[in-house]
């Protein structure tokens, strides 16, 4: 049984993500900001959470909204000013509310002074800063790389004569990290937010960080499908996940180690197996390489419970796991698996073994909101029409109360707000027993109160077509059985050779909680239980 030994707070904690345009708008430009993020401080607090990542709010030309940074050191206007960051840090930490900063550190603007020096002539100093080659005999780009946003992911400078290499929209160019000073300037970065006193940073895209030294073409992907986007055609075998990456990931791990108490969370969409490796050998990676894993898999009891036993097993000696339902690029988890099965999700997530990450609005089951055609922002949207593909519909503004705009702004809102936000809000959800920010609550709190639940070890049980379940042990602590039913369909539960007997603890339909089980437990469609097994 696993002792209760010393846990780390990001091990123990829960992280919420903000997507800060949407949060909350403090002086009515329509756009969310740092003081409006401050005064919904007791609202987190109140939730349970112990940490809030905040998406870029650096100064930007906001061509990816934010990711495409021109200023590391500088917040930009619309969020607010630094006096009103460190605001809003004292105030977190008043509440015990650490704070995660989303560090971009594989490209910048184009209009960062960096790439405008770099761009300016072949000789500039910081013209190796950034990836420039030349174009082959015909004129053509150096090589067949993609970029996530559509087409070539090289840009013709006229004035140089060269191409520059850009993995995301040609606004962001990435940078060389195989020069020295570029990984100084961006550790500095580091530092500099570190000294400031944040607890940790979320690094975008950092398995992009190194490109294939020889610049090989990637190879054509064959299982892709036209829905997909135009990116998918080939495999990033080249541009991405390159072995000496882990040198710059160890850069930033030994940054973070010269103080105490941070975290270093990497953005990694890769397969189990590569991922891991980006914990690093003794512990010289990252502290939580993000897996994505219910978030990218079709909702399938038997293929999630084989992956969440695959991760586990994976996992380095004392490597921490972590779990993520949605993010601000990604459907939210309402629209892929619907009302019903998200208050399944929000219990799978909250009673895994290690940190789950929460974004912002899932708490309430917000649902991704059509955005009309001519409204759409996001430029993954905007250059792939056709594919559906804009992540705008998951970044639309909190919903706090039925009043104008849900709470969030008086302004005109930057994008338009789920229409049933008179029903579906914070307010109308805070007092209702059934509602899911009851659920999301209740589920933090136990979390927070039983050691096996955040800390314990996590066991395997039984799970088949339609279920999962696992148990939760702590040594000298109650143990837990989760029992999540994945389909609308009613199902049992029978632990072979295991004698189970307890009462229900939490339920995704609360009238069940109080009930004493035993061996053979029957499920409702829907519904998932937690029970506190007797000793
Ligand atoms: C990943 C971020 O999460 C996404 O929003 C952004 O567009 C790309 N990286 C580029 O920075």
């Amino acid at each position: 049984m696993e002792k209760t030994k010393q846990h780390l707070w990001w091990q123990e904690g829960i992280i919420y993500q903000i997507y800060p345009r949407s949060f909350q708008d403090s002086n009515q430009d329509g756009v969310g900001d740092l003081p409006g993020i401050t005064q919904r401080l007791d609202y987190l607090q109140w939730l349970g959470v112990d940490a809030i990542w905040i998406s870029p709010i650096y100064d930007s030309p906001m061509a990816d909204f934010g990711y495409d940074i021109s200023n590391y050191t500088g917040i930009h206007p619309l969020f607010g000013n630094m006096e009103e960051f460190d605001t809003l840090l004292q105030e977190a930490h008043a509440r015990h509310i650490r704070v995660l900063l989303d560090l971009v550190p594989n490209h910048t603007s184009d209009q960062h002074p960096w790439f405008l020096e770099s761009r300016s002539s072949r000789d500039n100093p910081k013209r190796d800063w950034y990836i420039w080659k030349d174009p082959l005999p015909d004129g053509s780009p150096p090589n067949n790389w993609l970029a996530m946003f559509g087409g070539t992911a090289w840009e013709w400078d006229e004035h140089t004569q060269q191409y520059y290499y850009h993995g995301f929209l040609k606004e962001q160019p990435d940078l060389n990290w195989r020069n020295p000073e570029v990984q100084k300037a961006m550790l500095d970065v580091m530092r500099f937010w570190f000294d400031k006193g944040i607890d940790g940073f979320r690094i975008d895209v950092i398995f992009h960080m190194i490109k294939d030294a020889q610049f090989r073409n990637n190879p054509v992907n064959p299982n892709y499908a036209p829905h997909q986007a135009t990116y998918d055609q080939l495999l990033p075998v080249y541009s991405t996940d390159q072995p000496e990456v882990h040198d710059i990931v160890r850069m930033m791990r030994q940054v973070a180690d010269e103080y105490e108490g941070k975290v270093l969370i990497g953005e990694i969409y890769l397969p189990i197996n590569k991922l891991m490796a980006y914990y690093g050998t003794n512990h010289s990676g990252v502290h939580l390489p993000f897996n994505f894993q219910l978030l990218t898999l079709p909702w399938d009891a038997q293929l999630l419970s084989t992956t969440i036993d695959q991760y586990e097993g994976a996992l380095p000696l004392d490597g921490w796991p972590n779990w993520v339902l949605s993010n601000h690029d990604q459907p939210r988890i309402t629209s892929r698996v619907g009302i019903a099965q998200a208050r399944v999700a929000a219990m799978l997530l909250l009673t895994l073994r290690g940190t789950p990450t929460v974004y912002y609005g899932d708490e309430i089951g917000m649902r991704d909101v059509p955005i009309p055609f001519e409204e759409v922002q996001d430029p993954q949207g905007l250059n792939m029409p056709d594919k559906n593909l804009s992540r705008d519909p998951a970044r639309t503004p909190m919903q706090w109360d039925s009043s104008q705009n849900a709470g969030f702004t008086t302004g005109k809102p930057w994008l338009r707000l789920a229409p049933n936000f008179h029903r579906e809000n914070v307010l109308a959800q805070k007092d209702d027993a059934y509602s899911m920010l009851s659920l999301y609550r209740r589920l933090i709190q136990l979390r927070r109160q039983e050691p096996a639940l955040s800390v314990g070890s996590y066991i395997p049980v039984y799970s088949d077509n339609q279920m999962i379940s696992y148990i939760r042990q702590a040594e000298g602590h109650d143990s837990f059985l989760v029992l999540l039913n994945l389909t609308h369909r009613p199902c049992y539960f029978k632990a072979k050779n295991l004698e189970i007997k307890g009462t229900i603890e939490l339920a995704t339909v609360p009238e069940l909680e109080g009930t004493t089980v035993d061996t053979t437990i029957n499920l409702g469609g829907d519904e998932a239980i937690i029970v506190r097994l007797s000793s």
